[in-house]
């Protein structure tokens, strides 16, 4: 068997090889000798420990924290293992059947990296531990076990790598920009505020162009948002963050029978108005990414030559796989982690939505498999995985790499399979199967489903949208869509009991879940919606609202609840989801330009929307015109959304506190 890279490639410019710490991302790690698997299953809240040299020996398994996402191994072989579900992190020292030391981070700690000399680990949490306006990067002694610093890195941050330099790199999720910090001064020396990442996608795009009908862009857009992970090089002077690129643009109504309103307009023709992709960061030369500028495709192709020096920045694959779920699809969707192999040349994407693994070229663009703008195609091999895949690990010999599957709580190997010139993968040998379903059978369907996006009685064959690439993790991403209905900010679902809030959609156009299903599925995602969506709406029903680090007894969030009073909120936002299910004017409707509000919303104003998980789901109102809490507060002209003009400056503020508590 041949390395997985396919080293005789001749791939240019690569550099030498140093470390290889960064063979593992998620929920899956290798001990450094690569005899060990460690894999953590979030239902089970456990690490799992696979003895490779006797595989179908019963993996020993360990209970960690609660809700357990990501694993990494130490040089010295300790293992740490980040639980969202009780904000702590777990140590467990070699060969322990227990856990040795708990530390305590921030809400939901997602990414763990080590710094460049091994002995501090590093770990991000979606918010700080006191306020929901940014997540936090915390450093601990690994010797000691203390935490040692802790630096704001902007909003919702997940993955972490570092880099060449002694420089972390960490992915704002909703955000789809990669904040550094540099570790030995603790500063954040790029704030992604200036959007690096967007600017540099749309940079050609045509803004400001006025007709009869109003003033719009004419060409389409994209936002980065899903930013899962970091993925470095062995040599750390190169790293990628998968995103999905969202359209900004209009988008038209479309016959589902041509995939539906999501079907078309991805960057480059790509795709569906939410695409999967890649933004590539240079260390070496700059701290800085390179992207492709998807609005120039059209002209210069999305592979220019004068750019060939990194990957296309948008995920497009002629080649079919097959999944083991179902028919051979060639679709990539739903990024969650990623590694490099050992030779730096060859970059895995581990795809959840669309169940498969990419492989593509981290410097090159260009060659007989993969000219982009003659093949279409960015990738080099897909290989079909399980449902639910977040973790994967490759052997230090590149011969291997593991998957996790969390929805079917095993691990899937893939090695190459040795057919022709090209790095084909292929599923290998038997999955090991780590735990049993905790959820009722009827939401392990429901979930399976809404992560989907090449179930075709979900999403049309050419669209391959899943409810889960605008719903990030059954929240929402902070994007405003232009739909024929007007501009439409993605709802958070996630803790707002979809089952009692009829009716839905910002313009409450649809009386009944069913009614939603059904158009949602059909008319936009082009899917055959012939299945019971019921349990897929259970399983909605039943997700928790974003957790916030606000607690609800600080005496100014109780100042703040009767704020909320005193204003007459709770005439609207009442009862306990806030909201009394009526459609109601205050003040919100955009009447002009090219993408005005529909007629509905002008007869009726707008559906009363749920404030749970509030803290955590900028920006606000149906089109995201108000970007903080503190603008819905202070900015409420003529007293038309509650009447804050009854409100201090002071009992403003404790409201603000109160609606972050929710
Ligand atoms: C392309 C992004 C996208 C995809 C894919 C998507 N949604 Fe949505 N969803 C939205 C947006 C935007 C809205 C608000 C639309 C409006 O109000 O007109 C919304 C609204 C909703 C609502 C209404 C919430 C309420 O309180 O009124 C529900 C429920 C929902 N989506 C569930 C789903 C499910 C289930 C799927 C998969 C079958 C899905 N969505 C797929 C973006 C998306
Ligand atoms: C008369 C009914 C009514 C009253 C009173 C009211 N709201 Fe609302 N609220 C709405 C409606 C309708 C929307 C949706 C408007 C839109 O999206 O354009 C909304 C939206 C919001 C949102 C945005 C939620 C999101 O997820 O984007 C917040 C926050 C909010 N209201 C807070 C308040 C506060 C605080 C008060 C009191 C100062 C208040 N509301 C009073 C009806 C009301």
């Amino acid at each position: 068997m041949g390395t997985l890279a396919g080293a005789t490639l001749g791939v240019g410019c690569t550099p030498a090889s140093t470390s290889y710490t960064a063979r593992s991302s998620g929920s899956l790690a290798l001990s450094s000798d690569d005899s060990t698997l460690y894999a953590v299953d979030t239902d089970n809240g456990v690490l799992a420990i696979v003895d490779l040299n006797a595989p179908t020996q019963k993996p020993s398994l360990i209970q960690v924290g609660k809700a357990p996402v990501r694993v990494v191994v130490g040089a010295d072989d300790t293992i740490y293992v980040a639980n969202r579900g009780d904000n702590t992190v777990s140590v467990v020292r070699k060969g322990a059947r227990e856990v040795a030391a708990t530390l305590q981070t921030g809400t939901e700690p997602t990414g763990l990296a080590f710094s460049t000399d091994g002995r501090q680990l590093l770990v991000t949490s979606a918010t700080a531990k006191d306020t929901t306006a940014h997540g936090t990067l915390t450093a601990f002694d690994v010797a000691t076990l203390e935490e040692q610093w802790s630096i704001p890195v902007g909003e919702e941050p997940r993955g972490v790598a570092v880099v060449a330099g002694n420089k972390a790199l960490v992915s704002l999720y909703k955000k789809g920009e990669v904040a550094v910090v540099d570790l030995n001064t603790r500063t954040l020396v790029s704030n992604p505020s200036v959007n690096p990442v967007y600017a540099q996608a749309n940079a050609t795009r045509v803004e400001g162009v006025t007709t009869a009908a109003g003033t719009f862009r004419t060409t389409s857009t994209f936002h980065p948002r899903a930013a899962a992970d970091v993925i470095t090089t062995p040599d750390g002077t190169r790293a990628f963050t998968p995103v999905v690129w969202a359209r900004e643009d209009a988008i038209a109504r479309r016959p589902s029978s041509i995939g539906g309103y999501y079907g078309g307009g991805g960057p480059c023709s790509i795709g569906a108005v939410a695409t999967a992709g890649i933004v590539t960061y240079d260390i070496a030369e700059r701290t800085d990414t390179r992207v492709d500028d998807l609005t120039a495709c059209v002209a210069v192709g999305a592979n220019g030559s004068s750019q060939a020096d990194f990957p296309v920045s948008t995920f497009a694959s002629t080649a079919t796989v097959v999944v083991p779920s179902g028919p051979p699809v060639r679709a990539v969707q739903g990024s969650t982690v990623g590694v490099t192999d050992p030779t730096g040349q060859w970059l895995f994407v581990v795809n959840r939505e669309s169940q498969n693994v990419a492989v593509m070229p981290t410097y090159r663009r260009t060659g007989d498999d993969l000219d982009f703008a003659r093949t279409s195609t960015s990738i080099r091999s897909l290989v079909g995985i399980g449902k639910g895949a977040d973790g994967i690990a490759v052997t230090r010999d590149g011969t291997k790499a593991f998957v996790y599957s969390q929805f079917d709580h095993q691990i899937e190997t893939i090695a190459a399979s040795g057919r022709g010139d090209r790095a084909m993968l292929e599923q290998s040998g038997t999955p090991i199967r780590i735990a049993g379903d905790t959820l009722p059978a009827d939401l392990v369907e429901g979930r399976k489903m809404f992560f989907d996006a090449i179930d075709t009685r979900m999403s049309a064959a050419t669209t391959n949208v899943a409810c889960s690439t605008c719903h990030l993790e059954g929240r929402e991403d902070g994007h405003v869509w232009q739909f024929p209905d007007g501009p439409r900010q993605t709802p958070a679902l996630a803790g707002r009991k979809l089952l009692s809030t009829a009716p839905f959609h910002w313009s409450g156009e649809f009386a009944t879940i069913h009614d939603f299903n059904s158009h949602t599925i059909r008319e936009r995602m082009g899917g055959s919606g012939t299945f019971d969506a019921a349990a897929l709406d259970r399983w909605i029903d039943q997700l928790p609202t974003a957790p916030s680090p606000v607690s609800a007894n600080l005496e100014s969030a109780q100042r703040g609840r009767l704020a909320f009073e005193k204003a007459q909120c709770a005439t609207c936002h009442t009862g306990a989801l806030m909201t009394n299910n009526k459609m109601v004017d205050v003040g919100t409707l955009n009447l002009r330009g090219a993408n005005r509000d529909n007629g509905i919303v002008e007869k009726s104003g707008f559906n009363v929307p749920s404030l749970l998980g509030l803290g955590r789901s900028a920006p606000y109102l149906h089109d995201g015109t108000e970007r903080t809490l503190e603008d819905r507060v202070y900015a409420n002209a003529g007293d038309k959304h509650g009447t804050t003009t009854v409100l201090s400056d002071a009992e403003k503020a404790d409201l603000v506190v109160y609606l972050k508590s929710l």
